[in-house]
């Protein structure tokens, strides 16, 4: 098999063979400024259009990573820049001290896009949302049900409280003991999640799919099964929408595909399609779970990201963009499945939100290789490749990367030295 020669018309080689590039100075500036939490991004991007985005040295790519599930819109969508643009040049930030307007619509949009009765929290980012999740259900069931049950491979964020709910020990075990208790129960397996729900359990957290984890679904009648675990224990249900929700899976948000109704849904990233906020949204009576004085946050819901995330909402609902997540999805999909190679184990996942299931732990060779044909994807797992496009991806756009997949695939398998 020939392997086509992706690489050579990108400037990935680095100083030594061309001289220092501009990527090569802004890695070295990050190295001595920034923390290296990151470790060293592969790339610096310098603007974008739509699907594709542009790095400091003048290569563009597909941008099928859509900065983690993010950019709903693609980048520089121009019903976010008005909106954006409009709304700094009005009032950029209030505090919540005052209302405006645009909180309140999306609050109200959010709600009927739920189909439910409910209110909701602003925040700033995934993390935030779920601390406010975590505190409402700590407020409304209180000191008595001191235990909360969360998924291993599960993700939920970073900071103390949502680290304590995130079921990955290399991530989790560095910061304990948390404040927190939980307990931990395999991904999809209703016996132990059944089980794991008693009378001491305050509030149960999963996500539809798990999205850091690799984008695994649920199996199906779990959601179902989980929140009649919870009614039956008097448990609350948190689902954790933060990557799943608006319109990444096809539908506005994956519990409603599953006919489940949480005590709350978390949302964050594709809200605001770049601008950042988060939501946690209580359903029926949990709605009223965190009364005056009991939580805040100087940013969260500021005009601004409101704006944004509106537009977004907007935009999705103008151009069918939920029908054609589905419908490139499925392109995508079909696309990859009709593969032939060693490295290729399969595809899961819905709408513009995929997993790339490999053979063997190669994903970080094949992201590499993508970068070098020009395709940005994201080694999520050791085994997995996660495809998370903004939702104005098209099937053209689709297909050129299924048609460039195999030497994708052909060029990492010769980097880990097995037959391409
Ligand atoms: C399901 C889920 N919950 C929470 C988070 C945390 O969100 P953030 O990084 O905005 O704090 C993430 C981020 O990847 C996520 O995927």
């Amino acid at each position: 098999m020939t392997v086509p020669d992706i690489a050579a018309s990108r400037t990935e080689a680095g100083p030594g063979v061309t001289g220092a590039t501009a990527t090569d100075l802004l890695k070295a500036r990050s190295a001595a400024a920034l923390m290296p939490n990151y470790g060293m991004p592969p790339l610096a991007l310098v603007r974008g259009e739509g699907c594709v985005v542009w790095d400091a040295d003048g290569n563009s790519y597909l941008d099928l990573v859509g900065g983690i599930a993010v950019n709903a819109l693609g980048h520089a969508h121009p019903a976010i820049v008005e909106a954006v643009s409009k709304q700094v040049r009005s009032l950029a930030h209030i505090s919540n001290l005052y209302l405006h307007e645009g909180q309140i619509a999306l609050a109200e949009r959010l709600l009927s896009l739920l189909g439910a009765d409910g209110r909701v929290f602003f925040a700033n980012s995934g993390t935030e949302a779920n601390e406010a999740a975590l505190k409402l259900v700590r407020r409304v069931q209180g000191a008595g049900r001191p235990v909360f049950v969360a998924a291993e491979g599960g993700f939920h964020g970073r900071t103390m409280g949502s680290l304590s709910l995130t079921g990955k020990s290399s991530i989790r075990d560095p910061f304990a003991p948390f404040g927190v208790e939980v307990r931990f129960v395999p991904y999809g397996d209703l016996g132990a999640l059944t089980a794991a729900i008693g009378p001491d359990c305050a509030g149960v957290f999963l996500e539809p799919c798990l999205g850091e984890g690799g984008i695994v679904p649920a199996p199906a009648g779990y959601l179902k099964a989980a929140r009649a675990a919870c009614d039956a224990a008097g448990a609350l249900l948190v689902l954790d929408e933060i990557q799943s929700g608006i319109g990444r899976t096809g539908a506005w948000f994956a519990c409603q595909a599953a006919g489940v109704v949480p005590d709350v849904i978390t949302l964050a990233k594709g809200l605001g399609g770049g601008l950042p906020i988060g939501a946690c949204i209580g359903i029926g009576a949990a709605g009223s779970g965190l009364g005056r004085g009991e939580h805040g946050s100087t940013f969260g819901g500021n005009p601004v990201a409101c704006a944004a995330a509106l537009a977004v909402i907007d935009t999705i609902e103008r151009d069918g963009l939920l029908e054609s997540a589905s419908r490139v999805g499925a392109v995508l999909s079909a696309g990859i499945r009709a593969i032939d190679h060693p490295l290729l184990a399969g595809v899961r996942g819905s709408g513009l939100w995929l997993a790339i299931a490999l053979t063997t732990p190669a994903a970080g060779l094949v992201e590499v290789a993508a970068r070098q044909a020009g395709f940005l994807v994201n080694a999520v797992q050791p085994d997995a490749i996660r495809l998370a496009p903004p939702l104005v991806l098209d099937t053209e756009q689709a297909r050129s990367f299924t048609a460039a997949l195999p030497g994708i695939l052909a060029q990492a398998g010769l980097s880990a030295g097995e037959p391409a």
